[in-house]
């Protein structure tokens, strides 16, 4: 599969928080375009920024779409110059930053949704979730946009994934696969209700299956690279969470059958999948 390299940009000015959402992202102004940055300093720490850009690289790997990514660079200098972004605790050093859609509608309602050009990726994003452990996008809003502009529904938010959200380490994600694989929790939840009528037909998961069943372990590695150092990401976490994902994406069919049970327009059986 495709590897690349996550482009980096100076901030040139920040403009103002986004005002929504626990992580309280940033939206700046940069050498290339606009980010909503998630910025080191937030108070729950580094590791949300871990978890967005490994999973903004697997959701590249998988053809998930997602708003473009990259690593936002603020120094010194432009600190001292911001008394707003002290005030915030923002560090030195390299921040994620998601491009900024300018048209975006966060509300996830059927009349919009019936509206979107890419509702084959609707299961895509649904099986995703599931690789990633990500309870965050069934019922809290604002975690899937309509890009109104070009009419595609766009994943977004990966701050609390892997079940654990900012607080996991290598310890908390083995215990994870001690008990059975499982869907994400309030499956039927406001926004999955909506995309749920969209995994109809006899192979809805066709399109991300057919990626899965290229990654190799060395792609789960790959998204794991590129993390700056003042992340502090230590290699046992790293090796974790390598394990972690592949583990789930070698028992991809235990998701399809979960699947199976909780999509009742998905036609046919789940061996035609695979
Ligand atoms: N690239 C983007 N383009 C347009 N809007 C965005 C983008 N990234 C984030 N937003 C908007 O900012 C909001 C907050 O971002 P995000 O969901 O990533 O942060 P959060 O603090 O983790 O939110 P929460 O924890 O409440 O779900 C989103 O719900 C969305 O409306
Ligand atoms: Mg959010």
């Amino acid at each position: 599969l495709n590897h690349f390299e996550i482009p980096s940009y100076n901030m040139i000015k920040f403009e103002r928080e986004m005002g929504n959402g626990i992580t309280n992202p940033l939206l700046m102004r940069t050498s290339d375009d606009y980010y909503v940055v998630k910025y080191l300093g937030n108070e729950h720490g580094p590791r949300i920024l871990v978890n967005e850009l490994v999973c903004y690289k697997l959701a590249r790997l998988l053809d998930i779409p997602i708003p473009d990514a990259a690593l936002i660079k603020i120094d010194e200098n432009a600190l001292s110059l911001s008394p707003e972004l002290q005030k915030l605790g923002v560090q030195p050093g390299l921040h994620f930053g998601s491009k900024l859609v300018s048209r975006a509608e966060p509300s996830i309602q059927p009349p919009l949704v019936a509206l979107v050009k890419n509702k084959e990726d609707i299961p895509s994003i649904i099986l995703f979730d599931q690789i990633i452990y990500n309870d965050d996008r069934t019922m809290n809003p604002g975690n899937l946009i309509v890009d109104l502009k070009n009419k595609r529904l766009l994943a977004l938010d990966h701050s609390h994934t892997f079940r654990l959200g900012a607080i996991w380490n290598e310890i908390e994600l083995k215990k994870i696969h001690e008990n059975n694989l499982c869907l994400v929790k309030e499956f039927h939840g406001q926004n999955y209700k909506v995309l749920l009528k969209y995994v109809n037909g006899y192979n809805p998961f066709n399109k991300i299956l057919q990626k899965i069943q290229k990654v190799s372990k060395e792609d789960i590695i790959w998204c794991t690279q590129q993390i700056p150092e003042e992340w502090e990401l230590n290699n046992l976490d790293k090796d974790a969470l390598i394990d972690f994902l592949w583990y789930r994406i070698e028992n991809i069919n235990k998701f399809l059958h979960l699947l199976k049970d909780q999509c009742s327009d998905w036609k046919g059986g789940v061996s035609l999948e695979i």
